[in-house]
């Protein structure tokens, strides 16, 4: 087995951002911009109003659609927030769990992550579980002990077959939003100590058949140098995923010209 057993991922999170025509706008640009065969696939996410919009307009196409968070319980007294299944039955197939703005602003934690993930499991959801680091942490030496606690308080707990399913995202904070990329080479790191501790967790066959995106400042002109590193099995994308023709550019990373 190798790396060509991981079918690339490339997702566009569009936190909160777009209303229902741009929605409609976005979709109407994008989808004749990715026409044609590729290797990757492709989800969205869109905050929570659009996603049964999103779901419809993409129905006959191969992107797949995503929620940006989920509540662990089913149905229940929880004012404002969405289920597994609720996001299942509105056309999604996958979900973010603990982005690190929900982890900084909305108190999320390892074991909140790890409940998000078993219940969108149960909801038959493909979570995208972020980790990552904040500057003070890299800074400091931190960055592989950030990492090791995530991983064993989020995603840990999981037994092997849960695990199977679910996808880990690396972002780490610093590089989020400020169009400070991590280098290759440290997204790189990054990538092998995660996968080092799937294998110490979970054995070699989970560790070379999951599938770890990168996160933080990709665009379409660093997304082929980032995909070309051995442990970066595809990208989640913030800000270029808002604009159709640059998220199509990265969506067609294989094949398009460089920007
Ligand atoms: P940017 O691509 O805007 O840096 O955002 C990354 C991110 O947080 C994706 O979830």
């Amino acid at each position: 087995m190798g790396v060509h057993m991981r079918r690339p991922i490339i997702a566009g999170n569009w936190k909160m951002y777009k209303d229902t025509g741009q929605t409609r706008a976005f979709f109407e640009t994008f989808l004749p911009l990715i026409k044609g065969p590729k290797n990757c696939e492709v989800v969205i996410c869109p905050p929570f109003v659009n996603l049964q919009i999103a779901a419809d307009l993409t129905a006959s196409t191969s992107v797949h659609i995503g929620g940006q968070n989920l509540f662990w319980a089913k149905e229940g007294a929880y004012t404002g927030e969405i289920s597994g299944e609720m996001l299942k039955a509105a056309g999604c197939g996958w979900v973010l769990i603990a982005h690190s703005e929900r982890r900084q602003y909305f108190g999320e934690t390892d074991e909140t992550a790890n409940r998000k993930i078993v219940a969108a499991l149960d909801a038959g959801l493909t979570p995208i579980v972020c980790v990552g680091e904040v500057l003070k942490e890299r800074e400091s030496g931190q960055t592989n002990l950030v990492l090791d606690k995530q991983f064993t308080g989020g995603i840990a707990p999981l037994n092997s077959e849960q695990f199977a399913k679910i996808v880990i995202a690396y972002e780490p904070v610093w590089a989020i939003g400020t169009g400070k990329t991590a280098t290759p080479q440290i997204a790189a790191d990054a990538h092998a100590t995660i996968r080092t501790l799937v294998r110490k967790h979970y054995g070699n066959d989970a560790a070379e058949n999951c599938r770890i995106l990168y996160g933080g400042s990709v665009k379409p002109d660093n997304v082929r140098e980032l995909m070309s590193q051995h442990d970066i099995d595809g990208a989640l994308v913030g800000g270029a995923s808002l604009e159709p023709v640059s998220f199509a550019a990265i969506v067609n990373y294989e094949t398009s010209k460089l920007q």
